[in-house]
């Protein structure tokens, strides 16, 4: 699959509110990339990948996912989705919040378990979800994403307000997910989680500010980290529009 594009985004503008949240937005996420979407609050990641996951209205361009039109109804069980606010059943328990997710996307009961030990909940998983943490309630979401073992996963914010040790075992397993060819977009408004992606799309106000490995976006910045980055892209936008 390398090379080719899990998710082709064409000149997609869409407003909200009557203003415009993405302005003629083309990017791509490879097939088999842990691609991290970046950008401030506001600037328009969560529409971007709504738009991607089908449940955006657009006002203009294209959004393909795996050749298909985003949204087509044969897309469903192939792509895996996250929102920011965690959408699982408060009043029951974690299993069988899966098991009723399992059996509306016509996944295997069996996958229930694995899904619960991927986020690492095994120790939770009789528990109502009322009774868990933020962070073991994100966790719960995503274990839900994960059923069915969908080929693109697309992960609004999956790592907020879990703590460090957290994080990095999901970033493990977001690596292992990928290292078995499953496509991931992950936005965050962390930098520190951009050196974990193998490819970045940064967004600010509704356009793509840069697109590119990490190594590549420092080089071209000719900074150290990401933040240094962003910074220097805002600069130079800046300089330009002057
Ligand atoms: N339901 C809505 N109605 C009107 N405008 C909206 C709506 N949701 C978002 N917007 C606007 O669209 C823009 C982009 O919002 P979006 O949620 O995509 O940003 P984001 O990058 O995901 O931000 P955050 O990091 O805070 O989640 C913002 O200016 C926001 O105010
Ligand atoms: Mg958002």
């Amino acid at each position: 699959m390398e090379g080719t594009s899990a998710v082709v985004v064409d000149q997609l503008t869409v407003h909200r509110g009557g203003n415009v949240v993405l302005d003629s937005v083309t990017c791509q996420v490879a097939a088999g990339s842990i691609t991290g979407l970046l950008g401030p609050s506001g600037s328009g990641k969560s529409t971007l990948i709504r738009s991607i996951v089908g449940v955006q209205r657009v006002s203009s361009g294209t959004v393909q996912v795996l050749g298909k039109p985003a949204g087509s109804k044969s897309l469903r069980s192939l792509i895996g989705y996250v929102t920011q606010a965690p959408s699982v059943y408060a009043d029951l328990s974690v299993r069988e919040n899966l098991r009723y997710f399992a059996a509306i996307m016509g996944a295997s009961p069996s996958d229930v378990d694995g899904a619960i030990l991927a986020v690492g909940l095994k120790d939770k998983s009789v528990a109502l979800v009322s009774r868990l943490s933020g962070g073991q309630r994100t966790r719960v979401s995503l274990a839900a994403a994960l059923l069915g073992s969908p080929p693109v996963l697309v992960l609004d914010e999956p790592t907020v307000g879990l703590d460090p040790v957290l994080r990095r075992d999901l970033w493990e397993m977001f690596h292992e997910l990928a290292g078995r060819g499953t496509t991931l977009l992950v936005s965050s408004h962390v930098m520190d989680e951009a050196d974990r992606c193998s490819d970045l799309l940064l967004l600010r106000e509704g356009k793509v500010m840069a697109q590119g490995a990490p190594v590549a976006i420092r080089d071209r910045t000719n900074t150290h980290d990401l933040e240094s980055a962003f910074l220097a892209l805002i600069d130079s936008e800046e300089a330009m529009a002057r």
